[in-house]
């Protein structure tokens, strides 16, 4: 009998304790063991629960109880999620978790230490909810040199641009209905921002390439600032607008990494992941473009990857799995002002004549996109291959020939 404890009983721990209880027979199969929890720590009372008595608000009850030999951390948040976890590691407990804010800031750390200790340190389920990531790029695709991933890694945000692109429901209204439907938080903030997505590209990118990237080194821009206009205009372009997280190799050895809104190809495979899901796209040099397809959050979703991590633990007691990234290299990262990209402008002045004429002066080369109804004044335009620090120069110098700036978007390249 395999004895765990799980910490935190909110809707991914309660989704743990249903999956491993509804599912008995089959996880005893494949564990080879029989998996029992023995304490669920949560700050709060659960009386109406046939399995209440396994409540404890002692951390200590559970990092001092030997038998305990597997340790799920599902609290979410740095701490005391961060302290826990490495107490358990300290005291001989593998540890399975779903903590993207946990991994994407203290991955490094915590591997050594698993390491050190030869313990297990999983988290499948921080990246994709139930969608197999972490897993296929460690050991399916471990064959291969990954050159880039781009993925659709946030459920809240694609809702809200599926919404927009669809039905043409503006940007508040469609996080409204986010939020009323469960998807967003009551503080969207992390969705919206960019630094949900940022959190995961930075796990895949360490896991990939090896060395730590931390979410602070990335340049993150969320969605709050897509219109509907950008929409219309991503259209006429043939595409449809997404929040990427993007990582890629450059030839002079450092990694391009970025989370951001893009026009995306219409013949993209990650074009059509809409609503919640989420789609992650990995080349390899051996396999090419393989995707990674399915819903990235919710209970039983991010449940059953946590579930899957524990029975691979338990196979797993005397033998380690082997995730293993080093810590943070310096200068690792390309600066992003040093980055090039395609991108689309949309900018307005007093008539379109002078807008277009002023971004052909200060571009060189421009390709105009026309969308439907657009209004005198207003141009859309597209330049290939800049360098992000020119782009920066060009959009204040055409602020300053009086055409305004409404937005730019990077233009992706898968
Ligand atoms: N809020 C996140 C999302 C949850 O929408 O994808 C999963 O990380």
């Amino acid at each position: 009998m395999a004895e765990i404890a799980v910490l935190g009983h909110g809707v991914v721990g309660s989704g743990v304790l249903e999956v491993l209880y509804s599912h008995r027979d089959s996880i005893t199969k494949r564990a080879k063991e029989e998996i029992d929890v023995k304490y669920i720590l949560d700050l709060r009372d659960f009386p109406e629960l046939p399995y209440h008595e396994k409540f404890t608000k002692d951390f200590n009850k559970i990092l001092q109880d030997e038998s305990i030999k597997i340790v799920v951390e599902v609290l979410g948040g740095l701490e005391p999620a961060f302290s826990y976890v490495k107490a358990c590691l300290e005291h001989g407990k593998s540890v399975v978790t779903s903590n993207k804010e946990l991994v994407a800031a203290k991955g490094a750390e915590l591997l050594a230490l698993a390491q050190k200790n030869n313990l297990n340190f999983l988290f499948e389920a921080s990246v994709g909810g139930g969608i197999p990531i972490i897993r296929p790029i460690s050991q399916c695709l471990a064959a291969n040199e990954v050159s880039e991933i781009a993925g659709i890694l946030n459920g809240t945000t694609n809702f809200i641009l599926t919404k927009m692109i669809r039905e043409r429901m503006d940007f508040s209204e469609a996080l409204k209905m986010a939020q009323q439907l469960g998807y967003a938080e009551r503080n969207p903030a992390a969705d919206v921002e960019g630094d949900d997505a940022c959190r995961k590209i930075c796990i895949l990118a360490s896991l990939s390439y090896g060395t730590h990237v931390y979410p602070k080194d990335v340049h993150t821009e969320g969605i709050s600032k897509i219109t509907l206009e950008d929409v219309s205009y991503a259209e006429a372009w043939g595409g449809v607008i997404k929040l990427i997280g993007q990582v890629k190799t450059l030839e002079n050895g450092k990694i391009q990494i970025e989370v951001c809104p893009m026009f995306v190809s219409r013949e993209s495979q990650l074009a059509t992941v809409d609503d919640v899901f989420n789609g992650i796209l990995v080349r390899g040099d051996a396999t090419g473009d393989v995707v990674f397809y399915g819903k990235g959050a919710g209970k039983l979703p991010t449940a059953s990857a946590v579930v899957a991590d524990i029975i691979d633990c338990v196979k797993h007691f005397k033998a380690r799995k082997y995730l293993f990234w080093e810590d943070a290299r310096e200068d690792y990262v390309e600066p992003y002002e040093n980055t090039f990209e395609d991108v689309f402008v949309r900018a307005k002045a007093v008539n379109s004549d002078f807008a277009l004429e002023t971004a052909s002066r200060v571009f060189g080369e421009i390709t105009r996109l026309i969308r439907k109804e657009e209004p005198e004044g207003e141009i859309g335009f597209t330049v290939a291959n800049i360098q992000v620090s020119k782009l920066q120069k060009s959009l204040e110098s055409l602020e300053s020939a009086g055409v305004s700036v409404l937005n730019h978007i990077k233009i992706s390249d898968f």
